[in-house]
């Protein structure tokens, strides 16, 4: 039996896709081991998004050539750099095998041709495959949370972004493959499942008669059973309807958050982005998630020191994350993606040091921000799903509340998997600390 082992980079939807890759070759007789010393293949599954996140990757793949030195293994790049360089990547790294995200049933054959010495590619990008019928072999640590992909590739085309270069078109996938796969995760012990999409709230899945869109989907997946809790990431706002918001509020077992990505506060970037939506907008369907779902959890991404972005720009960003006060944020600056459009058009005219001090004074609002939204659950009583141990102290549980903070607390009576009742008595910018109750 050959062992295979993965490193996977980027978003949840590259885990997993490292989930569906595993399964695939897995009946290929691949078997999955975490020791790169052991293994007979070893991959990257990677992310383009950045131009860092490449740079990283390439130091790895370095490191995987040392495993060269007294053995024989097949190295593989997987994933959106696979995609976005394609055969480049023979000529500049010693690799044996290239696949995009679409490409992943070729691996057998891919890993049975390059047996011979030649390096192998397919960089093919499908209308059509959503890897729907393959279950995947979950590679989650607790065994109590999984992630399901509801739809691949991306239509919109915000102009900073490579992913619907890497990905493609965007697809949604069979629904009753996906009601199915929480059925199954839910047979196997999973309380919780995350539905995935770069823009869930544009899945539209039709055949014959049915027509399925985002909140009847969500809406199926929250009946397998109450027990089962169901996230959603990523909303885009522009497409955030109120049917979704009033389904959240219907169903206990839909978690109350939200990812809710607004990339900057200021109308004249948002536009340069082409994100289809204003500050005013964004500040609106904020208003309405909070009028429906009070306690609803709110995460966002956002970009720094994006083409032409002015002091007065930044300051729109600031003030917003002021007004909204976000529970967490993913913060980048700006990083230049070749074949974009922004790429194509307009020039990259930040300097560095002024986007690392305006990324910088956003990070420091957002933790002044994330302590005062953390504080404000002081003394509220929230309903926990275990995931395990805390990572500090073997005595205390960790888990999430519905709207995804993190909670501590000391039992040693309970497990992973479990739902427990707790208080809130103190927290940190980034956990709340607990009692049971
Ligand atoms: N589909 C999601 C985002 C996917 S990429 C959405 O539309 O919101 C994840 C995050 O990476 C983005 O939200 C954005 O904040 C960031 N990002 C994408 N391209 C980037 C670039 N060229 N430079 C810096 N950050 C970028
Ligand atoms: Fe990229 Fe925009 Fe698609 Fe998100 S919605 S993946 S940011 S193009
Ligand atoms: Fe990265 Fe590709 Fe995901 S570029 S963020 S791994 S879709």
């Amino acid at each position: 039996m050959k062992k295979l082992y993965i490193e996977t980079y980027g978003c949840q939807m590259n885990v997993n896709d490292t989930e569906v890759i595993f399964a695939i070759l897995a009946k290929e007789g691949y078997q999955r081991t975490e020791n790169i010393e052991e293994a007979d293949v070893i991959m990257a599954n990677t992310c383009s998004v950045r131009d860092n996140a490449e740079q990283r990757i390439w130091g790895r793949v370095d490191q995987f050539n040392l495993q060269r030195k007294n053995r024989k293994v097949v190295i593989g790049i997987l994933g959106c750099m696979a995609e976005r360089l394609k055969d480049a990547l023979l000529d500049t790294h010693k690799v044996d095998i290239v696949a995009g995200p679409d490409a992943y049933r070729s691996l057998p054959r891919l890993l049975k041709a390059v047996s011979d010495g030649n390096p192998q590619i397919d960089v093919m990008l499908s209308r059509e495959e959503t890897y729907a019928d393959i279950n995947p072999v979950r590679i989650d640590k607790n065994g109590v949370s999984a992630y399901i992909s509801i739809m691949r590739g991306c239509n919109n085309v915000c102009s900073y972004c490579v992913v619907p270069y890497t990905r493609g078109a965007e697809r949604s996938r069979d629904a009753h493959t996906i009601v199915r796969e929480a059925c199954d995760c839910l047979a196997k012990g999973y309380k919780e499942v995350t539905l995935l999409g770069q823009n869930v709230d544009s899945y539209h899945w039709q055949s014959g008669e049915e027509d399925v869109n985002f909140a009847q989907l969500l809406e199926m997946v929250a009946q397998v059973s109450p027990e089962l809790r169901v996230r959603f990431s990523t909303s885009n706002p522009q497409d955030f309807s109120d049917e979704v918001i009033e389904l959240m509020a219907k169903y206990e077992n839909i978690c109350k958050h939200i990812h809710f990505p607004v990339q900057s506060g200021s109308n004249r970037m948002l536009e340069k982005m082409r994100r289809r939506y204003s500050r005013e907008w964004y500040l609106e369907r904020v208003a309405k998630i909070r009028s429906v779902i009070p306690d609803c959890g709110l995460t966002t991404d956002v970009i720094a020191g994006f083409c032409s972005e002015t002091e007065e720009d930044h300051k729109e960003t600031l003030s917003l994350f002021e007004e909204v006060c976000f529970d967490t944020a993913f913060m980048f600056y700006y990083s230049e993606r070749p074949g974009t459009l922004a790429a194509r058009k307009y020039p990259d005219d930040v300097d560095l040091e002024t986007k690392t001090r305006r990324l910088n004074e956003i990070i420091a609002l957002q933790n002044k921000m994330s302590l005062k939204s953390y504080k404000k659950d002081i003394g509220k009583r929230f309903r926990v799903l275990v995931e395990g141990p805390s990572k500090k102290n073997p005595e205390e549980l960790c888990g999430r509340a519905s709207n995804n903070k993190m909670c501590v607390f000391p039992d040693t009576c309970h497990k992973a998997g479990d739902y427990v009742d707790v208080e809130v008595v103190n927290c940190t910018s980034a956990t709340l600390l607990c009692k049971l109750v």
